[in-house]
């Protein structure tokens, strides 16, 4: 697991924009003043979560599921029928005690819709990958709680945590993680083999289908770009139809080409398989992919846009000071 400061991504990066234009940026540029904050999408249409039935819906599929009406930030008031897939509910973080405490993250409600995709930005040391590792279960927190589904975490044993990750999350980082001795498919099928689980052939193909690796299967880490090897770390998350999968800068160790493809079918997993994304990042245009973002700064929520595009969210985080 990379620490929290093993992210060597620094704002610079807020200059890079990826190539590819991603497929919800509004068509003829901004969208019309005020469509951006705290309001629900105009076609709230809800795709089917994690367990959805496969193939997928047709590529012309509404907007997917925005469940909530933002307040607090979609945290513990939140309206509407389905509870979000992961929340925080007045979650703060310290490390360290007396005067060398830092106090990550300070009292932060926010939940993350079932079947959305939504990017987490603020200045470094904000609190992203702190508050990413509690919703995940990778680390504690100090006071509040952290729901996942219907499951508590907050009390949860070391153990519990564990099964908790194997079962219900997964993970992308920055660096691929993968294991350079296995072949792409043997790597995707680790944890679930791990887990004792078999993957369902008909999702095993699909999953290989939408990250495009159908030949490349037999290759190993070193045999792969570094985009191929992100999409087989992203199909590893896949497979195993987490509630949630958590991405700290997925596309921080790739070229620009590259890094659209990974954020192209981290969208499409989203809308074609009803999967829950949660994903920090530094770059307006990777965040655009997301249907939402929420914005960090000194440990606490202070903004969120909906249905982002590069302008807007680069205008954020400049009124931001980020
Ligand atoms: N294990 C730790 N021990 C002590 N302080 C920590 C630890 N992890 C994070 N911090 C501190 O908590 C604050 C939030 O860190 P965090 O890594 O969550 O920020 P971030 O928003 O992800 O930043 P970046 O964009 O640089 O990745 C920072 O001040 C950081 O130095
Ligand atoms: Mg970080």
């Amino acid at each position: 697991m990379n620490s929290p400061h093993a992210d060597p991504s620094g704002s610079s990066r807020l200059t890079v924009p990826f190539h590819g234009q991603p497929a919800n940026a509004p068509q003829g540029g901004m969208p019309p003043a005020g469509a951006q904050d705290g309001v629900a999408p105009q076609n709230p249409q809800q795709h089917a979560p994690g367990n959805a039935p496969y193939p997928a819906p047709p590529p012309n599929a509404p907007y997917p599921a925005m469940q909530q009406q933002p307040q607090q930030y979609g945290g513990a008031q939140q309206q509407g029928s389905a509870a979000p897939a992961v929340m925080a509910e007045g979650v703060s973080k310290v490390y360290g005690a007396g005067d060398a405490a830092v106090h990550a993250l300070r009292g932060v409600s926010v939940g993350f819709a079932r079947g959305a995709f939504t990017a987490i930005m603020g200045p470094s040391g904000s609190g992203k990958s702190t508050l990413m590792h509690c919703l995940a279960g990778l680390d504690t927190v100090s006071e509040g709680r952290v729901r996942l589904g219907d499951a508590d975490i907050t009390g949860m044993s070391d153990k519990q945590l564990t099964m908790l990750r194997r079962d219900r999350v997964g993970f992308v980082f920055q660096a691929f993680n993968l294991l350079p001795t296995l072949t792409a498919e043997q790597n995707i099928r680790l944890p679930l083999e791990l887990a004792g689980r078999k993957a369902d052939a008909g999702w095993f193909d699909h999953v290989i289908d939408v990250v495009g690796l159908r030949d490349r299967l037999r290759h190993r880490p070193s045999e792969l770009s570094g985009g191929q090897q992100q999409r087989v770390a992203c199909a590893r998350a896949l497979v195993a139809r987490p509630d949630v999968i958590f991405a700290d800068e997925p596309t921080g160790n790739l070229d620009s080409r590259a890094g659209a493809e990974v954020l192209g079918f981290l969208r499409a997993s989203v809308r074609e398989m009803g999967q829950t994304i949660v994903m920090v990042t530094h770059d307006p245009v990777a965040a655009s992919y997301a249907d939402r973002v929420v914005f960090l700064r000194d440990g606490r929520t202070v903004s969120e846009i909906l249905r982002p595009t590069p302008d807007t969210v680069l205008d954020r985080l400049k009124s931001l000071g980020g």
